[in-house]
């Protein structure tokens, strides 16, 4: 499984979307769309992105009854994104349906990635909230075992935790890393940040990078330097 970057388009509508895909003339990266601009433009958009040679890691993070999760994820393979998402608290049950909807009739499927914890979420809104009292940390590490368990094929996590993952669900197990800055770069809200050459030497699979390449005044240099660092 090959090492990438994937850019995290967060952008609100297609025309500013397609207007900084425009930009990248050579190599066609791998792009994450996320639920502002899927809900903006519908399924439309993902196969227009696709349509221009584009992998896309399709970030709608379901969470719901078995039978409705395993439904929807048969929309998505037909979509053909290649990397989908959903949280891993719905249960193996969840996972195991999502699995199966995705599942194409000939055998192919995209990759299938667990939330385990959001990094919204911290000690104090899970004990409270959620009536969970583990360590977060722990919990965190018992979602992935779990998502490995269910059979998907990897977490997100942050870059800090990817060598742990990598430990406790073995080392094809992918791991998703946003929050990677360079070192010269502005951290803005994320708090636990790493290089592109960091998460590389941490194992991470695939990380998401968005303001510090979308935000860039050239973005197709930033994405180069982010492949140079992480992938190269
Ligand atoms: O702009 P930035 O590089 O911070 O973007 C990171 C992307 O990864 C955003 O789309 C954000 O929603 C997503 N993400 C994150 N932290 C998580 C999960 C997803 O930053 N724990």
């Amino acid at each position: 499984m090959g090492k990438d970057v994937i850019i995290a388009c967060d952008f609100a509508g297609a025309e500013q979307t397609f207007a900084f895909l425009d930009k990248f003339t050579g190599k066609k990266p791998f792009v994450k769309i996320g639920m502002e601009l899927f809900y903006a433009e519908g399924p439309e958009i993902v196969r227009q992105i696709k349509a221009r040679g584009h992998k896309i890691f399709l970030d709608l993070k379901l969470h719901d009854i078995p039978n409705t999760v395993k439904k929807a994820m048969a929309v998505l393979s037909r979509l053909d994104v290649d990397m989908c998402n959903i949280h891993a608290a719905g249960t193996v049950a969840m996972m195991k349906a999502a699995l199966e909807g995705l599942t194409r009739p000939d055998g192919s499927r995209p990759l299938l990635i667990a939330v385990t914890q959001l990094t919204s979420t911290d000690q104090q809104s899970m004990e409270e909230d959620l009536l969970i009292h583990q360590p977060i940390d722990q919990v965190v590490m018992h979602y992935a075992r779990r998502a490995a368990f269910a059979g998907l094929d990897g977490v997100v996590c942050s870059p800090l935790e990817s060598g742990k993952v990598h430990d406790a669900c073995g080392k094809g197990f992918v791991t998703v890393t946003p929050g990677v800055r360079f070192a010269d770069g502005d951290a803005g809200d994320q708090k636990r940040v790493m290089t592109p050459a960091q998460a590389k030497e941490i194992g991470s699979d695939y990380i998401v990078v968005g303001r510090p390449i979308t935000g860039d005044a050239d973005p197709v240099a930033a994405y180069a330097r982010c492949v140079q660092e992480f992938v190269d």
